[in-house]
This record gives structure tokens, C-alpha cells and sequence, in this order.
């Protein structure tokens, strides 16, 4: 045998000795903003089975939660001509993204792995440009939720409050026996989380589909918008004096250590009590928003996926799509981001109670038209809508006179302006 000959044969061999995945080995850069403990641990599933293909992961995380930062940072790569495999981006955003001519079809992949029969239609539409994929969903964020220190509640002889009513005067006692009643952050993503969960509860579903996703102006200037404020107002007043610049995780912290008693956010807070090794029911309670229950804020992760030149790289983007919608993927994932699965076919007895809860109430509230899309993540409106919002309800919060009234004209002249 020549030495030529050898050497064939010798790759022969070892070509068949590869996975068959690793043939096309390619590369994923991935950007996110999962930074947080349940976060990581979730991202972390991803890269490892994208390795297990052979592929190489190429980790661009960008802190800061709600994903402001990260879109920043999209946008200047994009701009420059460099954009990742596959990018966090979310709802309307996807076409927009799409529109400009960034985004590649994923519908060979769609097609065959059955995306129109595994996920909602009212997901898989947002996933689609002119009846293409171009983006896969992740996982479903529930976030209306209140996330309770039971030890707490128990030493001051409270219950989990159902109304906002019940949530003042539960947050009258927690706060005269010393303890912060809500933990929160002041950034804007979180103000206006806390704003929805109030919205909703003062509003029924439909009405805060007419403001946030419709835009109808007689129902964003109204006396029932000031009544939103009025009571966001009444809520924000259980924070304590440091909010300013917080992280939610830091504020989940806060929950965890008994300091302060509950914390009103989407249940990637759920991913950080399951880091901290702590079990629902027990070490902490899980409950509807006060005044929401039976509704449910959706928000859906996605990852929207670039065009690339490479064919290999091609090849493990498409992989990272496939990936994403099978259901070992789907359990891994979201028992530790905190999330449902978006297939609505999956078993749930692996999760735990909250999770099971949130896939019932996800299931009711889309045959009763409880499911709306959560405004603070990007799933009612477009961005600019959403920066316009952020910005008045900010400015409410740091305000000192927190004028309802004055707060709903500005609210009204600034969705106005943007829609
Ligand atoms: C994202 C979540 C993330 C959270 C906090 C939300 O907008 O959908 O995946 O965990 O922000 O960063």
C-alpha cells in the first residue's frame, strides 16, 4: 500500500469512527442574556447539547435583565455586518429583524420536525415572516406570579394575598414587624413588570388588550388607567429605600433570605430558588399576582436565526433550531429557567408544582382569553411602543408626587407618538 493509500484509508476509518453529526461540525455563536443562576444553568443545557452534535458553542452573554443591553449590542454587530448564529429576540421585534433582511427561513427544519403541530399557533405565527420560520421558541415565561417567603408570612401571621387589597394590608403588617414587604429592583423592565401585573388586576383581560396590544386611546386615557397608576403608586410604597439599580436576582435574593416577603415577577425568579436548591410549597410559595388569577402574562423566549456563509456553521444553526423543540431539551431547559415548555405535548410530572400549575392556568386562560401578552417583555407591542411606556412608567416610579392623572396623559401622548 502507498503511503497515499494509507493515508485514505486511514481517514476512511476514522470518518466512520465520527458521529455522524460531527461531519458538519460548524460553529454557534449564540447570544442571550441569561446570566443570572437558573439563567446559566438553563444556557448551560443548551451548549452542552449542542457540543454532545459536535458543534462548537460560542458564548455571547450579555447582562442585564429584561434584555435591554443585549438588543444594543445586537444591533452594533448587526450594523457592522457581524451578527451571531442565533440571537434572543423576541415577538413583534422577530419581524422587524426579519423585515430588515437579517434573518434566514428555518422552514426545512419546520417541516421536518412538525413545528405547525408542536407549538401553539399563536406562537408559531410569531415565530413566522411572510409564512416562513425564521425564529424558534424556546420556552413559555409566565409572569404574573407572586413569589412568597412562607417563613416570613408565617412569623407575622399573614396569608398570600388574592386581591391588591389584601396585598396592602398583608404589606401593612410585614412592614410594621420589620420586613420589606415586596422586593424589587429599580430598573425599568422591572417597573413596568410590576406595572402589568397591576394593570391586569385592575383591568380585565380585554381591556388590557385594548391599551397594550391595540393601542385603543379611549381606554389608555381613561379614569381606569388612573386607577392603574393609583394603585401601582400603593404598590411600589411596600419597597424599600435601595431599589434604585437593583437586579431582579438580587431582589430574588432577598426573598430567598427572608428579608423581605414576596416579590412580584416572572418565574425565571423560580430558576433561582431551584439554583438555591429549594423546593415549591415548602421553602417557597408560588402564587398568582394579586387580583390575577386565572390570567396568565405570557412571554415567550425565542431565538431568531441570522444568515450565515459558512456551510457548517449553517449546519449547527440548524441543529441549535431541531435542538431546541425536542423534548429532552424542552424538560432540561425550562426546570431550571423557571418556564413551561412551548410544546404543549410534554409530560409535566417531571416539573415541579409551580410549573404545573402555570402550564394548567397557560392551557385555561387561552379557552377563557385570560392569556395575554406581557407589555414588559416584549410581547404586546413593538419596541418603540415599549421604550415609551418603560419611560413613563419610570419616571412615575422616581417621581415624587406620582400623579395618577398626569401620568395617564403622558402615558396616552406617548403611545400616540410611537404606535
Ligand atoms: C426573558 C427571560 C429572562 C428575564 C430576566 C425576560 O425578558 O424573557 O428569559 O430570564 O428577562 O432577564
Amino acid at each position: 500500500m502507498t503511503a497515499f493509500k494509507r493515508t485514505l484509508s486511514a481517514l476512511a476509518v476514522s470518518a466512520c469512527l465520527m458521529p455522524a453529526a460531527a461531519t458538519h461540525a460548524g460553529e454557534v455563536e449564540v447570544l442571550h442574556w441569561w446570566t443570572a443562576g437558573g439563567e446559566a444553568r438553563a444556557a448551560a443545557a443548551l451548549k452542552e447539547m449542542m457540543e454532545e452534535q459536535g458543534h462548537t458553542w460560542k458564548d455571547f452573554a450579555v447582562a442585564g435583565g429584561g434584555g435591554e443591553a443585549a438588543m444594543t449590542v445586537l444591533k452594533t454587530r448587526a450594523v457592522s455586518g457581524n451578527p451571531p448564529a442565533a440571537a434572543q429576540i423576541k415577538g413583534l421585534d422577530i419581524r422587524e429583524w426579519a423585515k430588515l433582511g437579517f434573518l434566514t427561513s428555518l422552514d426545512d427544519v419546520a417541516a421536518a420536525e412538525n413545528w405547525d403541530q408542536l407549538v401553539p399557533p399563536m406562537i408559531s405565527d410569531v415565530m413566522q415572516y411572510e409564512g416562513e420560520y425564521v425564529a424558534v421558541p424556546v420556552n413559555v415565561h409566565r409572569v404574573n406570579w407572586l413569589w412568597v417567603n412562607p417563613q416570613v408570612m408565617e412569623k407575622v401571621g399573614v396569608e398570600i394575598p388574592n386581591t391588591l387589597d389584601e396585598f396592602f394590608t398583608v404589606a401593612d403588617k410585614l412592614k410594621a414587624a420589620g420586613y420589606i414587604p415586596l422586593a424589587h429592583g429599580g430598573q425599568p423592565w422591572q417597573d413596568a413588570t410590576v406595572f402589568e401585573a397591576v394593570a391586569l388586576a385592575v383591568m380585565d383581560s380585554d381591556t388590557y388588550r385594548k391599551a397594550f396590544v391595540e393601542h385603543d386611546m379611549d381606554v389608555i386615557n381613561s379614569a381606569v388607567m388612573e386607577e392603574v397608576f393609583a394603585k401601582f403608586a400603593k404598590v411600589m410604597s411596600y419597597v424599600d429605600d435601595n431599589a434604585a439599580g437593583r437586579d431582579w436576582n438580587t431582589a430574588t435574593g432577598m426573598v430567598i433570605r427572608g428579608e423581605a416577603a414576596m416579590q412580584i415577577m416572572g418565574d425565571w425568579a423560580k430558576g433561582e430558588f431551584t439554583a438555591a436548591g429549594l423546593t415549591p410549597g415548602e421553602d417557597y410559595l408560588c402564587a398568582a399576582a394579586p387580583g390575577t388569577a386565572g390570567e396568565f402574562t405570557f412571554n415567550v423566549d425565542s431565538f431568531a436565526m441570522f444568515s450565515l456563509s459558512e456551510e457548517e456553521d449553517v449546519a449547527a444553526q440548524k441543529d441549535l433550531a431541531r435542538t431546541i423543540l425536542e423534548p429532552k431539551f424542552q424538560t432540561v431547559f425550562n426546570q431550571n429557567k423557571g418556564s413551561i415548555p412551548v410544546r404543549t405535548d410534554m409530560d409535566m410530572s417531571e416539573f415541579d408544582a409551580c410549573a404545573q400549575a402555570s402550564m394548567e392556568t397557560f392551557k385555561s386562560s387561552a379557552d377563557t382569553g385570560e392569556l395575554v401578552p406581557s407589555l414588559a417583555h416584549g410581547l404586546a407591542t413593538t419596541s418603540y411602543v415599549q421604550g415609551q411606556v418603560f419611560d413613563v412608567v419610570t419616571n412615575f416610579v422616581n417621581s415624587s408626587d406620582k400623579d395618577p392623572v398626569k401620568a395617564t396623559d403622558q402615558l396616552a401622548a406617548a403611545i400616540q407618538a410611537a404606535k
